[in-house]
C-alpha cells in the first residue's frame, strides 16, 4: 500500500523533535446510528440516509485501506512508528458492528500498529446494541473499557432526548459488561435537559453508583445548530437550558460522585483511582494521535488532519488507495498556547502557571483572591493553576479572562 502522490505524507509538526516517544493514540470513528437523538450534530448517520451500498461491510474496507496508510503516514511524520497506548472506538454508534466487527476493527490495527503492553482500548457501545455476548466478545478481542451512552434514568428525560433505550437497559449493560469481565466502565448522562427536575438526576446519580462502573463522564446538555432539538428550542415548544439550573446540578453531581468515591479529574469526568480514560488524557494534554474514519480529526506534533465527512466519499478515496485527508492546518505557537490553557486548566492536574504570559497576571492574581484558582505544586516543584469547587463553574469564562489578557 503506498500513498497517492496527490496525498504526501503529514510531515513533521513544529512541536517535533524526530522521535516517537511521545504517547500515541489512535481514535476510530463509526459514523453509523439507529436513529438520531435530537440533540446530537456528531457526524453520524442512519440506514435511510445512507443506503445499503455505504453499510457497515464497505466502511470496514475502507477503514483496512486507511490503517495501513495510516501506520505508513505516521512513522514518516515522527521518523519512526510509534507504540500505541491508547485506542478509542467512538461514534456513531460502534456497538453497531457488533463484537465481530469491532473485532475485526482491532485486528486490523494490529496488522500495522505495536499496541504497548497494557495499552487501554476503550470503545463506545450504546446499550440497546449489547448484550452479554457482545461484552464477552469485546474481552476476547482485546479491549479493556466500554463507555456506556446512558443519559438519564428518568424516561420522561430519555424521550425529550429521543434516546432508543429504557433507563433499565443502560444500567443491565453496564452490569454485563462488569459480569463479562471488564474492570473500567463509563457511563455517559446528560443533565439540564428541559423536563428534567433535581429528582431525575438524582435518580440517574443513584441509578449509576449501584452498577460497578469507575467512570462517569457528565455534560450539560447543548442545543446545538441545525439539531431537531434546537428548532424545538427556536419555536418554543422546549425550553432553553437554564444557566442556574445547569450550575445546581452540576453540583448535585459531583457532591454525589465524589461522596462515593469519584473525584473529577477534568471538568466533565470524574473516576475512581485508576479509572481515568487515558485516551482522553492524551488529547488534553497534547498528545499525539491519528484519527481514522469519515470526519476523524488526527494530531502530530503540532500538525492537524481531518478526514472527509461523508461516509461515501471516504470509502471512494480509500478506494483511490489515497489518504481521506480533506485539510491540515499547523497550529502556531499562539494557536498551540490557547489549546493548552483551553484544555489543561480544564483538569485537576492544572496549567502549569509559567506556560501563562505575564501580562495575565493581574486576571490570574484576582481569580486566586476570589478563590475560583488555587496554586498546586507537583512532585518536580512545578506550580500549577488548578480550578477550585467554585471555579469549575465557571471555567469557560476563566479560561477566556485568561487569554484576553495575554
Ligand atoms: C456522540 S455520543 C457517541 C456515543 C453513543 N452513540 C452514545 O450516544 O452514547 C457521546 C456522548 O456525547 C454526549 N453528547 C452528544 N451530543 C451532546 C449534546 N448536544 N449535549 C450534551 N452532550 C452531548 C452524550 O452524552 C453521548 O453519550
Ligand atoms: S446514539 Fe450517540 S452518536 Fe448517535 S445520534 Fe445519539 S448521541 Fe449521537
Amino acid at each position: 500500500m503506498t500513498l497517492s502522490p496527490r496525498t504526501p505524507a503529514p510531515q513533521p509538526g513544529p512541536d517535533g523533535d524526530g522521535t516517537a516517544a511521545a504517547p500515541f493514540g489512535l481514535y476510530l470513528h463509526v459514523p453509523f446510528c439507529a436513529s438520531r437523538c435530537g440533540y446530537c450534530d456528531f457526524n453520524t448517520y442512519t440506514p435511510g440516509e445512507l443506503g445499503s451500498r455505504l453499510g457497515p461491510d464497505s466502511y470496514l474496507e475502507a477503514v483496512a485501506v486507511e490503517v495501513a496508510l495510516a501506520a505508513e503516514a505516521t512513522a514518516t511524520a515522527l521518523g519512526e512508528l510509534p507504540e500505541v497506548n491508547t485506542i478509542f472506538v467512538g461514534g456513531g454508534t460502534p456497538s453497531m458492528l457488533g463484537h465481530e466487527g469491532l473485532s475485526h476493527v482491532m485486528d486490523l490495527v494490529r496488522g500495522h500498529f505495536t499496541l504497548r503492553p497494557g495499552a487501554e482500548v476503550t470503545t463506545e457501545s450504546n446499550p440497546e446494541s449489547t448484550s452479554p455476548a457482545f461484552f464477552a466478545g469485546l474481552l476476547q478481542a482485546g479491549y479493556t473499557r466500554v463507555s456506556l451512552g446512558m443519559q438519564s434514568a428518568a424516561p420522561h428525560v430519555l424521550k425529550v432526548l429521543e434516546r432508543r433505550h429504557t433507563p433499565g437497559r443502560a444500567v443491565a449493560a453496564a452490569r454485563e459488561a462488569a459480569a463479562a469481565g471488564f474492570e473500567h466502565l463509563n457511563l455517559d448522562v446528560i443533565y439540564g435537559t428541559p423536563g428534567e427536575e433535581d429528582r431525575d438526576l438524582q435518580a440517574t446519580l443513584e441509578a449509576i453508583l449501584d452498577t460497578p462502573v469507575d467512570h462517569v463522564s457528565a455534560y450539560s446538555l447543548i442545543v446545538e445548530d441545525g439539531t431537531a432539538m434546537a428548532r424545538k428550542v427556536a419555536k418554543g415548544q422546549l425550553p432553553a437550558p437554564d444557566e442556574d439550573v445547569l450550575a445546581r446540578r452540576y453540583r448535585m453531581i459531583d457532591d454525589t460522585l465524589r461522596a462515593a468515591g469519584m473525584d473529577w479529574y477534568e471538568v466533565s469526568n470524574w473516576a475512581r483511582p485508576g479509572g481515568a480514560c487515558a485516551h482522553n488524557l492524551g488529547y488534553w494534554r497534547g498528545g499525539n494521535w491519528w484519527g481514522i474514519g469519515p470526519g476523524a480529526h488526527s494530531h502530530l506534533d503540532g500538525r492537524r488532519f481531518f478526514n472527509v465527512k461523508h461516509p461515501g466519499r471516504y470509502n471512494d478515496m480509500l478506494g483511490a488507495g489515497e489518504l481521506p485527508i480533506a485539510g491540515e492546518e499547523t497550529l502556531d505557537a499562539d494557536a498551540r498556547h490557547m489549546e493548552d490553557v483551553m484544555l489543561r486548566l480544564r483538569l485537576a492536574e492544572g496549567l502549569p502557571e509559567h506556560l501563562i504570559a505575564d501580562d495575565a497576571a493581574g486576571v490570574v492574581a484576582s481569580h486566586l483572591q476570589r478563590g475560583l484558582l488555587r496554586r498546586s505544586t507537583d512532585t518536580r516543584g512545578v506550580v500549577h493553576l488548578v480550578l477550585t469547587d467554585a471555579g469549575r463553574l465557571l471555567a469557560d469564562g476563566i479560561v477566556t479572562d485568561i487569554l484576553a489578557a495575554e
